[in-house]
């Protein structure tokens, strides 16, 4: 029994206490390693129930890899060790997992035709290459397709230890190793071209970073707004949880907003449920790149500690989090989680006719964490504002990949960067799960289309406009596109919950950069990720359906996560429902994205709409700290709300 909240992540004492408990239970010993250790969450019904100094019954869900067999199990046992649970998943395949990469790493780099190919690119010290291990990701070699689990290499060269490998890709050099038993089972050895060799320095070491700006400091001299009770936030008048998990990363659960004294209810739990990336250059070492950060890796495996290198500004308070490594030693990230305040300009404002005004400054609260996933990172925030509107924005970084070749080749699908250095094609495709609960469990979700009017009686100026409100009642007809054309928008509605002019309370999701995906629905990765094909997709909330891509991603066939769950049918109206809202960046790299990329950003927001009586921004008291008082005196002109 534990006093933890049920929804708080693992602390590093409970994960050695179930890492134990498994190995017991389940008669695991050095074969096994453990793919992902999670937070088995309660029903919504019990964490509803659930209310502070209850002891609850925590578990685990644990996923299991047999070495031996390449076999998968999945358990599911409490921190006091009684099993609940414990069974094979037929045909799944384990991510791949940190010691399984390094092994293979060691391999690769052991292996004499390896040795050789590189010789022959006039590498002689194997050290001074960076290999990455990376899913297929597209068509096994048919020699190799006997359902073995297996990782290719794309291989950059270090000329020194403080250089860019991404700067020098070694061309036409592949190992393909099996991850159960670490032999290379093929090699790919085929252009030999030379490395490019003009070198892509960031550091300030090497860069001098000499453009200087004088200080700015955010001084708060009262503290922070917001108040931290373990992992329970409040902040001005919202109050949520800050959850993590090995595979999604930063999770948010039960959002809040206290309405005048009415605490409600408005987002049960929000995550990213999969990122993939799929690259659109055909060339030998580029076409396999289609990577489910989330679901062959687990995002959460590579946070960041922000003990070194947090850029936020201002009073931060982090959190750490605890998580088992595939042999089961647990380590705890320092400072994984950031929370802070944000100035974030001007929240409203309106001048009257005689010359009143009313302004206020706004402010966000944000959560935010980040990633390092071989070149690139990865930055979630989750912003909360004070009208009622959350923000989710995903912050793109870190190193382009890139490919080298004799210069002057042609490479229609990647941008040249330097002589013999591309960087190709790609889109990173985001999945978001949004289980919200809008004043309740039993929402409905509308698709808002702006439809003009033809022109007659009812439109006689050829103006007009009206909405269409549709309700998504069905599962079949729950995945759904954006429509540029007609303004189109999703919200998610209580219909037994009216506002004071009859409407449903409400939440609509809008998006702001995104794309289609460019993959053909029939190659290897529009099958595994058909999820991609679609801005919107709505299920009716069930426990099991977690991964818009199924739970193992890895070497599937496709078909699985939400094209296949849609074909339940099942009924949305009035009911729990999930939003999927899926959303991508089509990075056609720029040269100014090289050698570092300045920060892409994307995401989207959920805005209230009928869910106040009016404006909540109105609430807000007048900032007191925007003028420069003279005593009594103030020269700011009228509406500075300083007197
Ligand atoms: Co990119």
């Amino acid at each position: 029994m534990s006093s933890a909240h049920p929804l708080d992540p693992f602390s590093h004492d409970e994960l050695e206490r179930i890492v134990s408990h498994s190995r017991a239970a389940w008669g695991l010993n050095h074969r096994h390693l453990f793919a992902m250790i999670q937070l088995e969450e309660p029903a919504k019904s019990d964490v509803l129930a659930f209310t502070p100094g209850d002891s609850f019954e925590r578990a685990a869900r644990v996923t299991v890899l047999d070495r031996s067999t390449t076999l998968v199990y999945e358990g599911v046992i409490t921190t006091s060790g009684s099993v609940r649970s414990w069974r094979e998943i037929e045909g799944a395949k384990s991510p791949v997992l940190s010691t399984e990469s390094d092994e293979a790493i060691a391999a690769a780099k052991a292996d004499s035709r390896v040795i050789a190919a590189l010789e022959k690119r006039g590498i002689t010290d194997v050290s001074s290459v960076l290999m990455e291990t990376w899913p297929i990701g597209a068509q096994i070699p048919k020699y190799l397709d006997d359902g073995r689990r297996l990782v290719w290499t794309p291989m950059w060269w270090r000329p020194d230890p403080e250089a860019n490998p991404y700067a020098h890709p070694i061309n036409g050099v592949y190992a393909i190793i099996d991850l159960q038993t670490c032999e290379v089972v093929g090699l790919e050895d085929d252009n030999v071209t030379a490395i490019p060799q003009t070198r892509g320095d960031y550091r300030l070491s090497q860069t001098g970073g000499n453009i200087e700006l004088k200080s700015l400091d955010i001084v708060q001299k009262d503290g922070p707004s917001f108040s931290v009770d373990g992992w329970k936030i409040d902040w001005e008048r919202w109050s949520l949880r800050v959850g993590w998990d090995q595979r999604e990363g930063l999770v948010i659960h039960d959002v809040r907003f206290n309405d005048n004294g009415d605490v409600r209810r408005i987002g049960h739990r929000m995550s990213i449920a999969e990122l993939v990336i799929p690259y659109g250059d055909p060339s030998q070492g580029t076409y396999r790149k289609n990577a489910f950060d989330t679901g062959e890796y687990g995002l959460g495996n590579y946070t960041n500690s922000l003990t070194l290198g947090c850029d936020c500004l201002g009073e931060i308070v982090y959190l750490d989090v605890a998580l088992a490594n595939p042999e089961g030693v647990v380590r705890t990230i320092k400072n994984a989680i950031c929370m802070h305040e944000e100035d974030f300009g001007i929240l409203w404002k309106h001048v009257d006719m005689d010359g009143h005004v009313e302004v206020r400054r706004g402010r966000r609260f944000v959560v935010s964490s980040i990633v390092t996933i071989n070149n690139y990172e990865y930055g979630y925030y989750w912003y909360f504002y004070q009208d009622g509107a959350i923000e989710f924005e995903a912050k793109l970084t870190g190193i382009l990949l890139t490919l080298s070749d004799e210069p002057g080749v042609a490479h229609p699908s990647a941008t040249q960067l330097e002589e013999g250095l591309w960087a190709p094609y790609h889109q990173h495709t985001f999945c978001a799960r949004l289980d919200l609960d809008i004043d309740g469990t039993e929402n409905s979700v509308i698709e808002v289309d702006s439809v003009a009017r033809e022109m007659g009686p009812e439109n006689p100026h050829g103006g007009a406009y009206v909405t269409t409100n549709d309700v998504i009642a069905k599962e079949s007809a729950a995945s759904r596109l954006l429509d540029l054309g007609k303004s189109r928008y999703w919200k998610i509605v209580n219909p037994n919950k009216k506002n004071h002019v009859g409407q449903p309370v409400g939440y609509k999701i809008l998006g702001n950069v995104n794309c289609l995906p460019l993959a053909s629905p029939d190659s290897v990765i529009g099958k595994r990720a058909g999820f991609m094909y679609k801005h919107l997709w709505v299920t009716q909330n069930t426990a099991e359906e977690r991964y818009p891509a199924g739970d193992y991603p890895f070497q599937h066939e496709g078909g699985d996560g939400l094209p296949r769950w849609i074909k339940q049918d099942r009924s949305l109206e009035n009911t729990d429902v999930v939003m999927w809202y899926v959303f991508g960046l089509n990075h056609i790299p720029r040269i100014e994205d090289w050698p570092v990329m300045p920060v892409e950003r994307l995401g989207f927001t959920l805005k209230p709409v009928g869910f106040f009586r009016r404006s909540p921004a109105i609430d807000v008291a007048p900032n007191e700290a925007k003028c420069h008082c003279n005593g009594d005196s103030c020269n700011c002109g009228p509406g500075c709300g300083c007197k």
